[in-house]
């Protein structure tokens, strides 16, 4: 089966591959192609040269977020709600049973081909379950939901990283509600957003440019929301919260005198089911 699935699906795999200790990725670098290069050196030179950086660091918060749930708990379903090409189930111990979603062409693409890499060797064995569904509907959330019901007893995980950007509040608020309607207390959902702070910064209007004429994408929402609306989500409590910018601070990978308003600083969040 020939699957085109166009190359910028494959940019932050690209950035998380250039620094796999930060990112703590691997496995990033199986999806690289030289084509790859261009693409992120005109979004350096056109947007901000510090996004790659700040990519790693996302992957790197929720890398080390998962892991830290994988040692503590025995039973653990990992959901990946439009999980693109990261490769967190290959990191992650082989009790983890790990489900993705994302639309039809990524799911059968990245199917086909981490079969080739298994079968090379490249990656090691793991449970992983893809659904091509998209997950802001009806129709979807029920093929979550049925392929999910087998684990009923697990903690589960959600992941939503690098999605909110590009779904308007309503699909947001739509998808938080399926978290909450197939959780159950104690379980977490892992996400990311950019503070609506960001908004104003020089560096957020050029990467709005860059997706309206680069990317010729028009339909891009560019949703930023406030701290305060994880702090309000009907069933949750807000555990953790961390920015990109902060944690690359912390490793050392970002100078101490980048200011916040220069970068694209994405904020993590681990929100706890408390009931
Ligand atoms: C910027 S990529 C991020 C991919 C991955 N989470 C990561 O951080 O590497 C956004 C992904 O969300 C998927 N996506 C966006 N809207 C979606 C929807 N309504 N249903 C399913 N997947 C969706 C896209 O297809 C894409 O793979």
């Amino acid at each position: 089966m020939n699957i085109e699935v166009h190359d910028t699906a494959f940019v932050i795999a690209y950035y998380r591959a250039q620094h796999e200790i930060l990112s703590q990725d691997p496995y990033a670098k199986l999806w690289s192609k030289d084509s790859l290069k261009i693409f992120a050196d005109e979004f350096a030179t056109q947007v901000s040269v510090y996004d790659e950086m700040l990519h790693c660091m996302r992957n790197r918060y929720f890398h080390d977020e998962l892991q830290e749930l994988a040692t503590t708990h025995k039973d653990l379903l990992f959901i990946n709600l439009g999980a693109g090409f990261s490769m967190y189930p290959y990191s992650l111990p082989d009790s983890v049973i790990s489900v993705e979603v994302d639309f039809k062409e990524i799911m059968l693409y990245k199917d086909i081909t981490t079969d080739t890499f298994l079968k090379e060797g490249k990656l090691p064995k793991r449970k992983v379950k893809r659904i091509a569904a998209d997950i802001t509907n009806a129709e979807g959330q029920q093929k979550i939901k049925e392929t999910i019901s087998e684990f009923e007893n697990y903690t589960k995980v959600i992941l939503i990283e690098g999605v909110f950007f590009f779904l308007n509040k309503r699909a947001i608020e739509t998808v938080l509600n399926f978290c909450a309607d197939i959780q159950s207390k104690d379980d977490l959902v892992l996400c990311i957003s950019f503070d609506e702070s960001q908004n104003e910064t020089k560096v957020f209007k050029r990467l709005k440019q860059y997706f309206s004429e680069t990317l010729q994408s028009h339909e891009n929402p560019y949703t930023c929301l406030p701290h305060k609306f994880y702090e309000n989500i009907e069933g949750y409590s807000l555990k953790k919260k961390y920015s990109t910018l902060a944690l690359g601070k912390q490793l050392g990978c970002i100078e101490t005198s980048v200011k916040e308003e220069e970068i694209l600083n994405e904020h993590c969040y681990t929100l706890f089911k408390i009931r």
